[in-house]
């Protein structure tokens, strides 16, 4: 079988905006305490930060993470994490069924943002709380001084504003779960007078309007239409979320799901066409994909604990995914829709980042490790910036539920400043190797750079504390004559190839 690609120099998708390869990290299970902050780890900072875990968030370099939800925010109180840590209340979280001790709140999250080499995107409570408690934060966070919200700040030990430009307008507030749901008509109407508050404080703040959930939601799409239709003018960006699933064990269904989250994309982008239009309006929102997975395999050991079998626990294990090999192609081929839209989709979130549904798995008081699935995230966020080019492809593909003619491989390229070319590549055959053929036109390139290959492991196959089998190594085959890059895909693999 063939696949048959060309690249040219001049068809170009459109810049990558490097925040595309950012994460998240909630206040939920062990993503904080226990994931990024444990004092008393042999490797924790004076601040008590894992410098294990830092070690690797900058090995992702991941550009921006959101921060304190996802569900959780909801229902917080960002005052109840500021001030002396032993006046800090300590809070039921109604979203996980857990308590929330507050030892770690904005400041201490700043920190780690600094430590982590990342920028902050901050949420607000729109759920149970509303327009003034989110002037009130961003004015905490991001005035010099003077006033009664800057000057506690400093009070509490941090003099410069943090000047956090991202701020998520509440989440997944369609959502029956959420607490403080609202109706389109409703949260529109907030979404509109809060951004107009922060707004009035600084014009330059880039403002995430909540989108659908996931695209299986009963108000999508007309979730979208009525929130834009009060916001277009006033935010920057429309939040969406998906999460991939194979419950049922069908893998080229499982694969061939980023078909489904393409068109979502698309959809939603041409709501912010239509919208536009409608409004004769001059500027552009764009998509903040902040949250995006594979979460399925922790579902039903979650169950009690979130139904409240188990009292109200502090930091319990949730949302502990352990990912194998089937996921690494998952996530590959995720990454390469998100280049691909890169023209619309100018942020995203791998949900989350430590811990929970997370490429970075801790053990109390024992080591960091890395999940399968850190390979791919790893990958783009290191070699995917630059520009992503509009391929041609000519690839047999197969009929799924939920898409028709997916084609085996799948594939995206990204054009880096210094002129090298990344190819990131999955083959989701699960039986036949695919001979590719990419024809490079108006790019001079010459060598292999670099070649990365995860292939050739049990589907179910995952890493752990005690080693991590699923890692990638170097691909071989791979060359360049003529302008055209030839190399063979193994069954069920992920490839990276750096052409300079
Ligand atoms: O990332 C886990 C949860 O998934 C988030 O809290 C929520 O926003 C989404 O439903």
């Amino acid at each position: 079988m063939r696949a048959r690609v060309v690249a040219n120099v001049d068809f170009a998708i459109s810049e990558i905006d490097p925040r595309l390869y950012g994460s998240f990290i909630e206040h939920l299970g062990r993503a904080v305490y226990s994931g990024i902050y444990e004092p008393g780890h042999p490797t924790a900072d004076e601040n008590g930060f894992r410098g294990d875990v830092i070690d690797l968030v900058r090995d992702l370099d991941v550009p921006i993470v959101r921060y304190p939800g996802g569900n959780f925010v909801s229902a917080y109180n960002w005052e109840d994490g500021i001030g002396p840590k032993e006046d800090r209340p300590v809070r039921l979280d109604l979203a996980w069924h857990t308590s929330e001790s507050n030892e770690v709140g904005i400041h201490e999250f700043a920190d780690w943002a600094e430590a982590a080499g990342t920028e902050m995107m901050l949420a607000v409570n729109l759920g149970s709380r509303g327009l003034d408690e989110a002037r009130a934060f961003v004015e905490y966070v991001n005035h010099p001084g003077g006033t009664y919200w800057s000057d506690l700040r400093r009070k509490n030990g941090r003099e410069t504003p943090w000047n956090v430009k991202m701020w998520c307008l509440g989440n997944e507030m369609d959502g029956p779960w959420q607490i403080g749901q609202k109706t389109a008509d409703e949260y529109g109407r907030v979404a509109f007078e809060t951004a107009k508050a922060l707004r009035a404080y600084d014009k330059t703040l880039e403002l995430i309007v909540c989108g659908s959930s996931t695209p299986t939601m009963p108000t999508y799409p007309e979730w979208e239409a009525t929130v834009l239709d009060y916001t277009y003018d006033s935010v920057d960006f429309i939040s969406l979320h998906m999460y991939f699933e194979n419950h049922e064990g069908d893998l080229p269904k499982f694969l061939s799901l980023p078909a489904r989250l393409d068109e979502y994309i698309q959809t939603v982008a041409g709501i912010i066409r239509m919208t536009k239009a409608k409004k004769r309006s001059k500027r552009d929102v764009y998509i903040s994909f902040d949250e995006w997975n594979v979460w399925y395999h922790s579902r039903d050991q979650d169950r009690a604990t979130l139904q409240g079998e188990d009292g109200w626990p502090f930091a319990p294990p949730l949302l502990e995914d352990i990912y194998d090999f089937a996921d690494v192609l998952q996530v590959g081929a995720i990454l390469n829709t998100f280049i691909r839209r890169a023209d619309v989709v100018k942020v995203g979130c791998l949900a989350q980042l430590v811990n929970v549904i997370a490429p970075i798995m801790t053990v109390k008081d024992g080591p960091a490790w890395r999940q399968t699935t850190f390979w791919p995230y790893y990958f783009a966020s290191r070699y995917g910036r630059g520009t992503a080019l509009n391929l041609a492809v000519d690839c047999p593909g197969y009929d799924s539920p939920v898409a028709q003619d997916v084609p085996y491989v799948d594939v995206s390229a990204v054009l880096a400043e210094d002129g090298s070319l990344t190819v990131f590549l999955v083959n989701r055959h699960e039986t036949e190797a695919i001979d590719l053929d990419l024809a490079l036109q108006g790019l001079s390139l010459s060598q292999v750079a670099m070649d990365k290959v995860i292939a050739g492991h049990a589907l179910d196959a995952t890493n752990g504390p005690e080693g991590e089998p699923v890692v990638p190594v170097d691909g071989t085959g791979a060359d360049i004559t003529d302008g055209r890059l030839t190399a063979q895909l193994a069954p069920l693999s992920y490839r990276m190839i750096r052409l300079g």
